[in-house]
C-alpha cells in the first residue's frame, strides 16, 4: 500500500504527463527488484558481496575471463528466471499512449523488451549479448548454463566478452549523444529505481532542463535534488496506480 503522500504525488506526475506529449524515462536496477533481481547497491545489493574490480572491469577480464563469464551467466539466470513486473508492463503501455517517447536504461537485464518496450538506449549493454575481442563482432547468446567457457566468437573463434559497459570504460557516444538530443526537448522524465551512485544518470537527468522531472524511488538518491517530484514508493507498486491515474483523466 503507498502512503498518501505518494498517491498525491502520483496525481500530479499523471496531471503533468497527461498534457505532454514528449516522455523521456531512465531506469536503474530498481525498476527489476520486485521481478527478483538483485540491485548493485543497498541491503541485498550484489556489490555487498561481490567485489566490482574483482569482476566488472577490463582488467578482471584479462585476469581471469572464466570466472568473469561464470559470475555473468549466474547472472543470466537469474535473469532468465525473472519475468517483467507491473512497472515495465506499464512503460511498455506509456510508449504506446505517448506521441515520442524514449527509454534510456542502465540494465543490461532484458526485462523491458520482454514487456515489449520498443524505443531502448541500453546505455550499459546487454546480458545477452556478446561481442569479440579481436573482431568486434556482436551476437546474441540466450543459452545458460552456457554449454562451454570461455565464449568464443562464431565468426573468427577468437575470445568473446560480454556486451556490458565495465568500470573504467566508456560509455557507446552515439547512444549517449541520443539520449541527451532526447532529453533536452522532452516534456516530461521519470527517472525510476537509480541510485544515482554512477555520474551518466545524473548528467542525463540534468540535460532534461526544460522537462518535468519526476522521481520514482523508495529511498532518497543521488537524482533527488535533480527533480521537482520525488515519488517515495516501490516501481511495481506505484507504476499501475500512474497509468490508471492518466486514464482516469
Ligand atoms: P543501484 O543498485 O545503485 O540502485 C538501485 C536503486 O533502486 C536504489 O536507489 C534503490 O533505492 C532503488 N530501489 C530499490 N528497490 C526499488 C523498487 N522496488 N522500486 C524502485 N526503486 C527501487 O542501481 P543503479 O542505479 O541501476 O553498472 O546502478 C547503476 C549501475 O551501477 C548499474 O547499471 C551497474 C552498477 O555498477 C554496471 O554493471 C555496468
Ligand atoms: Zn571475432
Amino acid at each position: 500500500m503507498l502512503d498518501s503522500e505518494a498517491m498525491d504525488q502520483i496525481k500530479v506526475a499523471a496531471s503533468q504527463l497527461a498534457s505532454a506529449s514528449s516522455l523521456a524515462v531512465i531506469t536503474g536496477a530498481g525498476i527489476s527488484a520486485e521481478s527478483g533481481i538483485p540491485t548493485f547497491r543497498g541491503e541485498g545489493g550484489l556489490w555487498r558481496k561481490f567485489r566490482a574490480e574483482d569482476l566488472a572491469t577490463p582488467e578482471a577480464f584479462r585476469r581471469d575471463p572464466n570466472l568473469v563469464w561464470e559470475w555473468y551467466d549466474w547472472r543470466r539466470q537469474i535473469c532468465a528466471r525473472a519475468l517483467p513486473n507491473a512497472a515495465h508492463e506499464a512503460l511498455a503501455l506509456l510508449e504506446s499512449r505517448m506521441p515520442s517517447f524514449l527509454l534510456i536504461t542502465q540494465n543490461v537485464d532484458g526485462l523491458h523488451q520482454r514487456a515489449g518496450s520498443k524505443r531502448i538506449l541500453e546505455i550499459h549493454g546487454n546480458i545477452w549479448k556478446a561481442r569479440c575481442t579481436a573482431c568486434k563482432t556482436k551476437f546474441e547468446i540466450s543459452e545458460t548454463p552456457l554449454p562451454s567457457l570461455p565464449v568464443l566468437c562464431p565468426d573468427c573463434g577468437s575470445l568473446a566478452r560480454p556486451h556490458i559497459v565495465w568500470f573504467g570504460e566508456s560509455y557507446d557516444e552515439s547512444l549517449i549523444q541520443e539520449a541527451v538530443s532526447f532529453l533536452r526537448q522532452c516534456d516530461v522524465l521519470l527517472v525510476i529505481g537509480t541510485s544515482g551512485m554512477v555520474s551518466m544518470p545524473g548528467f542525463l537527468t540534468e540535460q532534461a532542463f526544460r522537462a518535468q522531472r519526476i522521481e520514482l524511488n523508495p529511498e532518497p538518491s543521488g537524482i533527488t535534488p535533480l527533480v521537482q517530484i520525488s515519488i517515495r514508493a516501490k516501481a511495481a507498486e506505484a507504476m499501475p496506480l500512474f497509468w490508471e491515474r492518466l486514464n482516469a483523466g
